[in-house]
């Protein structure tokens, strides 16, 4: 046997699998084209991007950056190759084929130079914008990780990072018998060691393709608009904000922070740090519908001194991914204490003022339909092209949109281990 055809034998097993990285960029399937060798069926579980029709028929609209994460021998590759069966017209991969092993890849090239290739292939589907881009790796190494997630959200594609729900995916000694490279039980079990198998992102929640953000940025533009020209709005509102400029007030400058993704949160985690994320992120719930497309009903438009929101209505699955306890940034539980619906809070954050932060947009949000549920009348009604705008004090308007608006959506978590900006800070 030629010493290409040997295992490798690893003295390190994560050392080990950086060299199973730089053999991956041998390997790596161009645009489009399928794996050379068919895989032993595997059944990697059930994921809604490869069971779920509306969710595939949405995939193939939006940007989506797949992660495959996991140990060796769990069934990465096999999602790997579903997907692109899934979405061959439409796909950029950058994954191993199991056979063709080079260990003198090793010797020759070191791991940032492996990196470099993949990472080209990587910017070739980015340039190309193809519609889903799926990088097979293990995945253990935050740092990799982080750049390829702050790479996919800088180019404006909905992250999903995918484990595999095999029942031997943690299992060492099943593992052993599975992985492609002959890594033993003791190597698998230090890889596993420094593996963190479930990331807590930033926040949960409902991110809107391309198409739809583009709507209800329009959406919100014309709200503003119609805003500034209304005169008896201007009067009251005017009279609730702080406006330092000689200019004459802009509203359209005024709420000049806005979001760089537009989404729905469901959850916040602040990765990790938020007491009870961790039973969300393990929930069934978010394990059955990570990577499931959503539709949301935008009920509603509103703006107070602080923020320009949507508000979302949600149906009975979406309800499944609200989290029980909604809490406030003071520890409070924001919903059942003003006794409002459950899932009353749901909305899109569209635009805030200087220095107020994006989740106010909720609380204001529960402050109007606490005033509309105690009974209080409006202060003001004005007819509009959008339907009845309605005034509840202190700069407080709401109105129910005439035409509801359907945005699409694909539930994910929001990793970037960078501080998220906004648009107005160069984003
Ligand atoms: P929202 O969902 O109202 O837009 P930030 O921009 O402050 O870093 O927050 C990121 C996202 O997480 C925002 O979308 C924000 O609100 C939401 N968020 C931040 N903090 C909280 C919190 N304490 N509770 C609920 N949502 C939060």
């Amino acid at each position: 046997m030629g010493r290409e055809d040997q295992p490798p034998t690893p003295r390190d097993p994560v050392a080990f699998c950086n060299i199973r990285c730089r053999v991956q960029v041998k390997n790596l399937i161009t645009m489009g084209e399928k794996h050379s060798k068919p895989k032993p069926h595997v059944d990697c579980g059930n994921f809604p991007f490869l069971n779920d029709n509306n969710t595939v028929q949405l995939i193939k609209e939006a940007h989506t950056f797949f992660i495959l994460r996991g140990l060796p021998g769990s069934g990465k590759s096999t999602i790997g190759s579903k997907i692109s069966e899934t979405y061959q017209a439409s796909i950029a991969c950058a994954f191993a084929d199991p056979l063709g092993i080079s260990p003198m890849v090793e010797e020759a090239e070191s791991s940032d130079s492996w990196y470099a290739k993949v990472d080209e292939k990587i910017q070739e589907g980015l340039k190309e914008m193809r519609k889903v881009i799926v990088v097979d790796d293990n995945h253990h190494n935050a740092e990799r990780l982080t750049y390829l997630i702050d790479l996919a959200r800088d180019n404006d594609y909905i992250v999903l990072i995918v484990t595999p729900k095999t029942e031997w995916k943690d299992n060492c000694e099943m593992l052993a018998k599975k992985n492609q490279w002959k890594l033993s039980v003791k190597q698998l079990d230090t890889i596993k060691q420094g593996f963190q198998e479930h990331i807590i992102p930033y926040y949960f929640g409902w991110f809107l393709l391309r198409k739809s953000a583009k709507e209800m940025r329009e959406k919100a533009e014309g709200f503003l608009n119609l805003l500034s020209s209304n005169d008896e709005f201007l009067e009251e509102f005017r009279t609730n904000v702080q406006w330092h400029s000689e200019e004459e007030f802009n509203i359209q400058e005024y709420f000049q922070k806005r979001p760089s993704v537009l989404h729905c949160t469901t959850k916040f985690c602040g990765y990790g740090t938020v007491p009870d994320c961790e039973l969300y992120s393990s929930s069934k719930a978010v394990a059955e519908n990570y990577g499931k497309a959503f539709t949301l009903n935008v009920t509603a438009l509103f703006v107070t001194p602080r923020t320009v929101g949507a508000r979302v209505l949600l149906d009975t699955d979406q309800k499944l991914l609200w989290p029980r306890k909604e809490l406030c940034e003071d520890g409070s539980d924001s919903e059942e204490k003003t006794d409002l619906p459950f899932g009353s809070r749901s909305h899109i954050t569209l635009a805030c003022a200087p220095g107020v932060k994006s989740l106010q947009t909720g609380l204001d949000l529960l402050k109007i339909l606490k005033l509309m549920k105690a009974g209080n009348k409006p202060e003001q009604q004005l007819e509009t092209a959008e339907g009845l705008l309605c005034c509840y004090g202190e700069g407080r308007w709401i109105v129910d949109l005439t035409k509801p608006v359907e945005v699409k959506t694909l539930f994910s978590g929001f990793y970037p281990k960078k501080k998220p900006t906004t648009e107005s800070e160069g984003n």
